[in-house]
C-alpha cells in the first residue's frame, strides 16, 4: 500500500479553493464537454437506488472532489468518501470540502486500497474519467474489488470515454474529430489544456511544494490516450449483489474473471 505525507502548504499563502475548483472544471470540460450532464446522470441514478436520504458514497480517483461536492449539494446528508492520491489535487478538494466528507489518499494500483476505507457497503461508487490511468488487468482486478464494498443492490458507475468495440473504426474517427477540435480550443486559449492547467499549479506559490511532491507520485505520467473497454465493465459491474446470485457465482468460479482479464490483455 501507498501512503501519501502531505507537504505542508506555504502559510503565508492562502489557496483560492473555488478558483482552482472553476478552472479544474474548466480545463476538465474541455475533454468532456457534457461533464456536468454525465454527473447529474450519475446523482439521479444515485437517488433512484439509495435507500435511505444519507446515501453512503465512493468517489473513486475524485481528484478535486467534483462528484463529491455536487453529490453534497444534493443529497446534503449523504455520508461521502473522497479517494485519490494526487496530493495536489487532494488538497484543493480538502480545502473545498472543509471536513464535509471522508477524504483518503491511496493508490488503487495496490490491492489493499480498501483497507484504508471507513465503510463498507457502500450505496454507489462514483468515478469520472479516472481508471483509464490504471493497467488493464489490474482495472479488472479492481471491479471486483469494488463489487465487493457495495451494499447489496448498490451501483458502480465509471463515467469515462469507453471505444464501442463493434465500432471501432467509428470510434477512432470521432476520437480523431474530438481531438482536433479540443486542439482548436487550446490553442486559441478557450480552454486550459492538461498541460497548461498543471502550468500555473506549478507556478501557484501555494501548491508548488505539493506539485513537486505530484512528480515523484506519478513519476510517469498515466496513459491518457488508453480507454477502458466497454465489454471490460459489461463483465463484472452490471451485477447485483443478491446474495444467492452471489453463491451462483462462486460456484461458477473466477473464470470469468480470469477470461475478461485475458480479453482485456490483449487490447
Ligand atoms: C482526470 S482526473 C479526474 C478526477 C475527477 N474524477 C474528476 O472528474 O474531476 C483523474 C484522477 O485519477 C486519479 N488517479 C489516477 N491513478 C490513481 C491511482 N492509482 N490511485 C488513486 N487515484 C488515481 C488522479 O490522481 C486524478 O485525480
Amino acid at each position: 500500500m501507498r501512503y501519501l505525507v502531505f507537504c505542508r502548504m506555504n502559510p503565508n499563502v492562502t489557496l483560492d479553493p473555488d478558483a482552482w475548483q472553476e478552472s479544474w472544471d474548466r480545463q476538465q470540460e474541455g475533454y468532456l464537454p457534457d461533464r456536468e450532464h454525465r454527473i447529474a446522470t450519475m446523482l439521479d441514478a444515485v437517488e433512484a437506488t439509495a435507500a435511505t436520504e444519507r446515501p453512503r458514497l465512493l468517489d473513486l480517483a475524485g481528484g478535486t472532489g467534483t462528484i463529491t461536492l455536487r453529490a453534497l449539494a444534493r443529497f446534503p446528508r449523504a455520508e461521502v468518501t473522497m479517494l485519490d492520491l494526487d496530493p495536489v489535487l487532494l488538497a484543493i478538494a480538502a480545502a473545498s470540502l472543509t471536513g464535509r466528507a471522508g477524504i483518503v489518499t491511496a493508490d488503487l494500483n495496490s490491492p489493499d486500497w480498501t483497507t484504508v476505507l471507513p465503510h463498507r457497503g457502500y450505496d454507489a461508487v462514483l468515478t469520472a474519467t479516472a481508471l483509464h490511468w490504471l493497467p488493464a488487468d489490474r482495472l479488472a482486478t479492481l471491479y471486483a474489488e469494488i463489487h465487493d464494498l457495495l451494499r447489496p443492490g448498490g451501483i458502480f458507475i465509471n463515467a469515462d470515454y469507453m471505444p464501442d468495440d463493434g465500432l471501432s473504426e467509428l470510434t477512432k474517427r470521432l476520437s480523431t474529430q474530438a481531438s482536433s477540435r479540443r486542439n482548436a480550443r487550446h490553442a486559441a486559449g478557450a480552454a486550459l489544456s492538461w498541460r497548461q492547467w498543471w502550468d500555473l499549479v506549478a507556478n501557484d506559490p501555494g501548491l508548488a511544494p505539493l506539485a513537486a511532491q505530484r512528480a515523484t507520485t506519478y513519476p510517469t505520467g498515466h496513459a491518457a490516450e488508453w480507454n477502458a473497454p466497454r465489454r471490460t465493465a459489461g463483465g463484472r459491474i452490471h451485477r447485483s449483489r443478491d446474495p444467492l446470485a452471489r453463491r451462483n457465482r462462486r460456484r461458477s468460479g473466477s473464470r470469468t474473471l480470469n477470461r475478461d482479464r485475458a480479453r482485456i490483455a490483449a487490447h
